[in-house]
């Protein structure tokens, strides 16, 4: 099953995508985690992202839409996988098509805006290993401290409250037209993230299975 999840910054795509991983059994290409790798790791593509991921913006569809070929191409990928955070903009969603590759269900997230500030504020991520965790919500045992590997637990730079309304607007402007793209298609779900993680998890779930 290829399955999509569409939603702002901060909707809870990579917290959800994470949850049904594990249940379906395929795995989560998040295009985000792919690109933060490549600027830990100087790689050109990293060079190239850089400057637009710490300023709220899009990454150029041309380097992204490489990135995704190369992945799902992968073997792990032959049974289905989960896009979090792709497509973002319309010319991506073509390209998908025009890779000639069949999405079974696109489920948007949706979440107030407002609601959105407040969790990316209170977002904090292992630097070493990426993990996701809330100051709030979902905080880890050890304070700044990783509960998986021990690194240290940081604020995402684009996390930055003027970051943040930079990433919305995008997201507006560039992204929510896809909402209209699939629903053309017949794929589209959407559910509503604003309670707790679980309520949102048995929503997505359903929306799968429907
Ligand atoms: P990316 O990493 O994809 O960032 P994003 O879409 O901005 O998504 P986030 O990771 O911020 O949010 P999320 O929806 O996954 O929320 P999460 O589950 O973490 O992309 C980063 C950058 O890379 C982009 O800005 C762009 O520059 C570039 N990029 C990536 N893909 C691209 C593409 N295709 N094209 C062009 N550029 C691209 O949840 C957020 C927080 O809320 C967490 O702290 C979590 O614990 C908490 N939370 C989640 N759910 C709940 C809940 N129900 N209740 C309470 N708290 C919750």
């Amino acid at each position: 099953m290829n399955l999509i999840l569409l939603g702002a910054p901060g909707a809870g795509k990579g917290t959800q995508a994470e949850i049904i991983s594990e249940k379906l059994n395929i795995p989560q290409i998040s295009t985000g985690n792919i690109l933060r790798a490549a600027v830990k790791n100087g790689t050109e593509c990293g060079l190239k992202a850089k400057s637009y991921m710490d300023a709220g913006a899009l990454v150029p569809d041309e380097v992204v839409i490489g990135i995704l070929k190369d992945r799902i191409a992968e073997a792990d990928c032959a049974n289905g996988y989960i896009l979090d955070g792709f497509p973002r903009t319309v010319p991506q969603a073509e390209a998908l098509e025009a890779m000639g590759v069949n999405i079974d269900k696109v489920i948007e997230i949706s979440v107030d805006d407002e609601v959105i500030k407040s969790r990316l504020g209170g977002r904090r991520v292992c630097e070493a290993c990426g993990a996701s965790y809330h100051i709030e919500f979902n905080p880890p045992k050890t304070d700044g401290k990783c509960d998986k590997c021990g690194g240290n637990v940081v604020l995402r730079k684009d996390d930055a409250p003027e970051t943040v309304i930079d990433r919305l607007r995008t997201y507006h402007e560039a992204t929510a037209p896809l909402i209209d793209f699939y629903k053309g298609r017949g794929k589209l779900s959407t559910v509503v993230g604003q309670e707790e993680v679980a309520d949102t998890s048995k929503l997505v779930l359903e929306a799968v299975n429907s």
